[in-house]
């Protein structure tokens, strides 16, 4: 068998036009929703997201202004930046891009964003209202892992085994309360878990959000089971330079019932979350 391939452009391409046709009429009413990006530093792969994050915008209609601050930046700049982004009228949404530099305290950036801007959901009370089933804000990488199980009819996972290998704040964690609200039965295993293909292979949904190549493998699979990979790996130019997820992929297309590419799976579904997030923001303010 081989797995039918959940398609993260076309879904992404969908939700976007509906976003789009919002975007206008807010726009009517006299609101443009309108995104901060902020980037601290050179990182090569942040550098990539925040360009695309901004174009999304610009696609969408939304208003966009990117904040490109040397790695050198002070945390007192930082936050600054945030406090008269949190005052200006025009800003709905505000994302503070990871990792930062070592010196800045990311736990104190993400606090100072206010809440009804944290398009990205990294606010600890939108972390607790997530947990406490009432989500205000979620994180924009599980939020598209959940339109996309939608997307294949899965809505109620009553019943289902979700395993989701990767505890972050990001995805790992926020990602393991969206399934639980969906009623699926989890499992978050790291790298401390014994026997972690044993646990995979229950799983009815797999997500992989681990940041290592190519590491679920075929073995790992239960035949049939949707699996849904989060990772996004350069590999070394000796062995091609492409970019390739935390799923093996050919091997895994064998056995699973529903796979998402990498690229074009859940990368395209994260920023149109981000679009859907700060379009809620603009409907709230
Ligand atoms: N770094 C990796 N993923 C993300 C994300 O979803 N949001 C932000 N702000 N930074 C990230």
């Amino acid at each position: 068998m081989t797995a039918i391939r959940i398609d993260g452009n076309v879904l992404a391409a969908k939700v976007r036009d509906r976003i789009a046709a919002e975007v206008s009429a807010l726009k009517a009413r006299g609101v443009t929703p309108g995104l901060a990006v902020v980037l601290v530093g050179e990182d090569a792969a942040s550098q990539v997201y925040v360009r695309n994050k901004v174009a999304a915008c610009a696609k969408v209609g939304m208003h966009s202004v990117m904040h490109k601050l040397p790695a050198a930046t002070t945390e007192a700049e930082l936050l600054a930046l945030i406090d008269s982004l949190n005052r200006d009228a025009t800003i709905h949404g505000i994302l503070v891009q990871l990792p930062l530099p070592k010196h800045i305290a990311e736990k104190k950036v993400l606090e100072a964003v206010a809440a009804h801007k944290d398009v990205d959901g990294f606010h600890a009370e939108n972390v607790g209202a997530l947990m406490i089933g009432e989500p205000r804000f979620v994180s924009c990488t599980p939020a598209g892992c959940m339109e996309m199980l939608r997307d294949i009819g899965m809505t109620d996972l009553r019943g289902k085994h979700a395993v989701v290998v990767g505890r972050s704040n990001i995805v790992g964690k926020p990602m393991a309360m969206l399934l639980l609200h969906a009623n699926a039965t989890v499992t978050i295993c790291h790298s401390g878990t014994k026997d972690l293909a044993a646990q995979c292979r229950q799983a009815d949904i797999l997500v992989a959000a681990v940041g290592r190549p190519r590491f679920i493998k075929a073995d790992m699979v239960k035949p049939g089971a949707v699996v849904i990979d989060v990772g996004i790996n350069r590999l070394p130019e000796s062995e091609g330079g492409k970019l390739v997820g935390d799923v093996d992929f050919d091997a895994v297309n064998e056995v699973a019932g529903y796979l998402t590419p990498v690229p074009g799976g859940v990368g395209p579904m994260t920023i149109t979350m981000l679009l859907q997030n700060t379009l809620v923001a603009a409907n709230r303010a």
